[in-house]
């Protein structure tokens, strides 16, 4: 199938300590573009991490050149909301899509992410793990209860529309994403939340495809109590605010 359009698709790599993942997750993306044919970049915005990461990154953009893989580090870890924002402004792409770097979020959903946009041209194609055959591997039951419980408190609060609301494996319009950005106020995990409830009260359309979510094999996640207690906080300020 060549696709015969224009449409490029720029992927926004955040990472933190990914040193082992990274090589991995990019050849997986390069092979997987390769395959449907679709035009794209990579951006990867590293955050000062202490292991190395930007050296690997540097190896990567001379494996497959500086047209496919584009560094935009920042100094220090400023928090994955921002982190997207930031890699947003270098886009060339018309269409972004977020993923995270360490292997959660396989690349062999992204052409089902593009087909099902173009379906109806929705604005937003979400990956969730709450419907049909999208789940989570390799989760304990305390992170598991976490995510259950995060995602039917804003379901109860907020009333978006989308069965995922935590989740981060998106394809968005630029120029939809773009609004929502300038719209959305908070900064780290909750930052996913928020754009699907802006989304919702904005009009802009979703779809969703199911998604299977694997716990990393390498380094560990960011996701700690203190995101956790920024969560509620922004899922209250949300809730008292739209
Ligand atoms: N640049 C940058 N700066 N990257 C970051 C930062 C940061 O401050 N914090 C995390 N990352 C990167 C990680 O390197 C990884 O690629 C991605 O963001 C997700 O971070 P993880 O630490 O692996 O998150 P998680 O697995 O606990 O959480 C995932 O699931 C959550 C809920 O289901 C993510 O997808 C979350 O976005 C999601 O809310
Ligand atoms: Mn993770």
């Amino acid at each position: 199938m060549a696709p015969s359009n224009r449409d490029k698709y720029s992927v926004l790599l955040p990472t933190y300590n990914e040193r082992e993942n990274l090589p991995i997750i990019v050849w997986l993306l390069v092979r997987s573009f390769k395959q449907s044919g679709y035009d794209y970049e990579v951006i990867i915005i590293d955050d000062g991490s202490p292991d190395g990461t930007l050296e690997v990154a540097q190896e990567l953009e001379r494996i497959y050149g500086s047209d496919k893989i584009v560094l935009r580090p920042r100094p220090r870890k400023l928090g994955l909301g921002t982190a997207y924002v930031h890699g947003m402004k270098h886009a060339t792409g018309n269409y972004i899509i977020i993923m995270d770097a360490d292997l959660s979020h396989h690349p062999k959903f992204i052409p089902e992410f593009i087909e099902k946009q173009k379906e109806k041209s929705y604005d937003i194609i979400s990956g969730t793990r709450y419907v049909g055959s999208g789940g989570v591997y390799g989760w304990d039951f305390r992170r598991k209860l976490i995510s259950r419980t995060a995602n039917f408190i804003a379901q109860f609060l907020l009333r978006p529309g989308a069965s995922d609301l935590t989740g981060s494996f998106r394809l968005y319009k630029k120029s939809v994403l773009q609004k929502l950005v300038d719209s959305c106020v908070s900064k780290g995990y909750v930052f996913q939340m928020e754009m699907l409830v802006r989304a919702n009260q904005l009009g802009f359309t979703l779809g969703e495809v199911p998604i299977t979510f694997v716990d990393r094999v390498y380094g560990e996640s960011k996701l700690g109590g203190s995101e956790i207690v920024q969560y509620v906080k922004g899922l209250l300020y949300l809730f008292a605010t739209t």
